[in-house]
């Protein structure tokens, strides 16, 4: 289905990707293979992520609704990380600028990426279009290569982020999201991004 699709990586935008918000002198320059190599593989990560998610997201949606795929989307969104994190061994997640879960908040340069994808679109290009970022970075001292590929809202997503939403899955989304930000989202927008980081 296509709201998960991501746009593909062009060579183009390897070479222009560079976000780099704390480079300094020490931070380490990959070649242009190992680039693309570190970028492939975060897409093949994040592409297992997705289809596995929405796998079981329509599955449960399917056989119970909404409220059952809330705890899909609660219990199962994180297990999925760790498994492909524990699996890889690279940290793998999902983060937006508006939240559900508080434990998803971006960090200094994923907010600066998703802002960079929402100026991006707003100048025209289409969500399920944007080209991902990436970065090489110090993280606590210790070089580390970082992507985000944006997620665009798509249609079945308005059941639990979109503007309506029945009253059951609003009860059940605010028991266990008191401080939810993500609702009040349209087909089309920005819902967030997948976030990627690899040790070098
Ligand atoms: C059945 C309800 C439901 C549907 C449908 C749903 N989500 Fe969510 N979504 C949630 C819940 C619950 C969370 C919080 C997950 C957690 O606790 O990590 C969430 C979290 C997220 C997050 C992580 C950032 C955050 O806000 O915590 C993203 C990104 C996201 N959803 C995107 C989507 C997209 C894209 C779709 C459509 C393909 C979608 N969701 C469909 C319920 C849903």
């Amino acid at each position: 289905m296509h709201y998960w699709k991501l746009a593909p990586l062009a060579l183009a935008t390897l070479v222009t990707g560079f976000a780099s918000t704390n480079a300094t002198a020490d931070t380490p320059t990959l070649s242009q293979q190992e680039i693309q190599e570190r970028s492939a593989a975060s897409r093949e990560v994040i592409k297992r992520f997705a289809s596995t998610l929405q796998g079981e997201l329509q599955a449960a949606m399917k056989s119970g609704g909404p409220t059952e795929a809330i705890r899909v989307c609660n219990e199962r969104a994180p297990e999925i990380a760790a498994d492909l994190s524990a699996e890889t061994g690279m940290q793998i997640g999902r983060t937006s600028l508006k939240l559900r879960n508080p434990n998803n908040s971006p960090d200094r340069w994923e907010r600066l990426t998703l802002q960079g994808f929402e100026a991006q679109r707003a100048a025209g290009t289409p969500a399920p279009d944007l080209p991902p970022r990436f970065t090489v970075e110090l993280e606590d001292g210790e070089p580390a290569f970082r992507f985000m590929a944006a997620i665009p809202t798509g249609g079945v997503c308005l059941t639990c982020h979109g503007s309506s939403i029945d009253s059951d899955v609003q009860h059940a989304l605010e028991r266990l999201y008191p401080e939810d930000q993500a609702t009040g989202f349209s087909e089309g927008d920005i819902r967030g991004a997948f976030t990627i980081t690899q040790e070098m």
